[in-house]
């Protein structure tokens, strides 16, 4: 086994959960793939999502990973139950929407949440809603073309804030307190978001207790996980030959890394 942590999206989307991560200060190599070839996951059918999945698992297993993190809610709720079946020996974490953080946090009741269009309609979701928040009324908006527009760099042009404020318009209508951000994508536009909500409404998403939860499995595996001086390697690979990642990483991440290379999958 090694020390690497791969983290797959469709995009740079889980760069948001990348960033906790690499915060924990963990002694372990960093991998970090983006899908970008199909991006986006968002608007693909549920067998699409599964195979891609599992073709990236594949190869994060094949490096020997000792662990993998789908950093993608469309994804691990497509995906994650199938690819945790074909490599069990591997802990997969998934990423999911916040729902019980966000029942803890609501005062009256009225949870958004915002995912892609393929999240929005998951079965998964309709699960989590049912078991963590079944005296809750969660609002869930699926944002078509959301993510794309991240995925541009664009995380405050007009565009961005109009396809934002339109899909934020009916929590607002339902007067949800809390919204949730149910797309890896969306915390990039967090400050956008706060621009259009009032300041009482909180916004949640999943990238620390993702992080936590990564620390406390490594934690079981390895002796001397933390580390005082940052030792983390941090590698990107994406699979479109037309998009190389690295021209937009300046935007995403801004820490070192190794340039971005292609993955041909
Ligand atoms: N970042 C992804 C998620 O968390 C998917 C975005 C997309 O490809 O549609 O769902």
């Amino acid at each position: 086994m090694t020390n690497l942590v791969v983290v797959i999206d469709s995009g740079v989307g889980g760069i948001s959960v990348l960033h906790e991560i690499f915060k924990q200060k963990l002694n372990i190599d960093l991998l970090y793939i983006a899908d970008n070839l199909y991006l986006p996951y968002g608007n693909k059918s549920e067998q699409f999502i599964k195979n891609r999945c599992a073709k990236l698992i594949t190869f994060a297993a094949n490096k020997n990973a000792c662990a993998i993190v789908i950093a993608c809610n469309t994804a691990t709720a497509y995906g994650a139950e199938y690819v945790r079946s074909l490599y069990p020996h591997i802990p997969i974490l998934g990423t999911e929407p916040a729902i019980k953080p966000a029942v803890n946090l609501s005062n009256n009741g009225n949870i958004g949440l915002l995912a892609t269009a393929a999240t929005a309609k998951s079965m998964r979701l309709t699960n989590l809603v049912t078991r963590y928040a079944p005296n809750s009324r969660v609002i869930i908006q699926a944002c078509p073309g959301l993510a794309e527009q991240i995925e541009r760099g664009e995380l405050a042009s007009i565009k961005t804030k109009l396809l934002l404020q339109k899909y934020v318009n009916p929590l607002l209508d339902n007067e949800c307190d809390v919204i949730i951000l149910g797309c890896t994508h969306y915390p990039f536009i967090k400050p956008l978001l706060k621009q259009i909500i009032p300041p009482h409404i909180k916004v949640i998403d999943s990238g620390y207790a993702i992080a936590k939860y990564l620390y406390d499995t490594l934690n079981k595996r390895f002796t001397n996980l933390t580390t005082t001086d940052n030792t983390q390697t941090v590698t990107f690979m994406n699979t479109s030959p037309l998009n190389n990642l690295t021209h937009v990483l300046p935007i995403f991440w801004l820490h070192e890394f190794n340039h971005a290379s292609l993955l041909n999958l």
